[in-house]
């Protein structure tokens, strides 16, 4: 991990590492894996894992996947979350990051993951949220995702905007899993892995200002 800069020290990211760093993942399927950054983050998270799947219904994110996790021994494959292709407790861990409400029929997805998960498995659940103490630059992160959501509604992409923590919390609930707990960080855990770390301290740094302006 490096040297950890000050602010990402602080944000609760390193006290979830700790956790995952003594879990063994065995078979991990990552749903709604988008370009395999979640993916790439757990193969230095975890303590040691056996196999990694990820899937998504997006043809270009899974292109994008496929080149991020080159050499890498990870399935990658076009799928549907709402039906997935796998038999009854196949995976030890199962994840779901940053995707809850990219979720057109969260229901049927939900229902899904805990059909592939052993009982005795993990669910990972990443999502932001919009209450509460936020540090600015989550703030920011809220306002441009939000205008990000209203883009993808207009292009006829469901995306909703970001729930609040007592939303995400409800839903979780529902599952009604045998134990879950709910950690906080203001950065997400992929930092603490991320070469640029330190980089990401400075307000002033060009690529950033350009990556938010890309992005915007
Ligand atoms: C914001 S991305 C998250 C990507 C990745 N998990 C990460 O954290 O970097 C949300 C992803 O959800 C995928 N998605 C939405 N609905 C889906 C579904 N029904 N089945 C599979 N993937 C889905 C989208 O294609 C998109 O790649």
């Amino acid at each position: 991990m490096g040297v950890i800069p000050p602010i990402l020290l602080k944000s609760g990211a390193v006290e979830i590492a700790k956790i995952m760093k003594t879990i063994s993942g065995g078979n991990v399927l990552d749903v709604a894996s988008g370009n395999g950054d979640f993916i790439v983050m757990l193969i230095d998270a975890l303590k040691d894992y056996e196999s990694f799947t990820g899937i998504d219904s997006n043809k270009k994110e899974i292109k994008k996947a496929k080149k991020n996790l080159a050499g890498k021994s990870v399935k990658i494959h076009l799928m549907n979350a709402e039906k997935l292709k796998f038999d009854d407790n196949k995976f030890d861990f199962v994840c779901l990051a940053n995707s809850l409400h990219h979720l057109e029929n969260m229901n049927e997805v939900l229902c899904e993951i805990k059909r592939v998960l052993k009982p005795s498995g993990y669910l990972i659940i990443q999502e932001m949220f919009c209450d509460g103490n936020q540090t600015e630059a989550q703030k920011t992160d809220i306002t441009s995702h939000t205008l990000g959501a209203e883009i993808d509604n207009i292009l006829g992409i469901y995306h909703q905007k970001t729930y609040t923590k007592k939303t995400i919390i409800g839903i979780i609930e529902e599952l009604n899993l045998r134990e879950f707990q709910v950690y906080e960080s203001s950065r997400y855990l992929k930092c603490l892995f991320c070469s640029s770390n330190q980089q990401c301290e400075d307000p002033l740094n060009e690529d950033l200002i350009n990556f938010a302006i890309k992005e915007l």
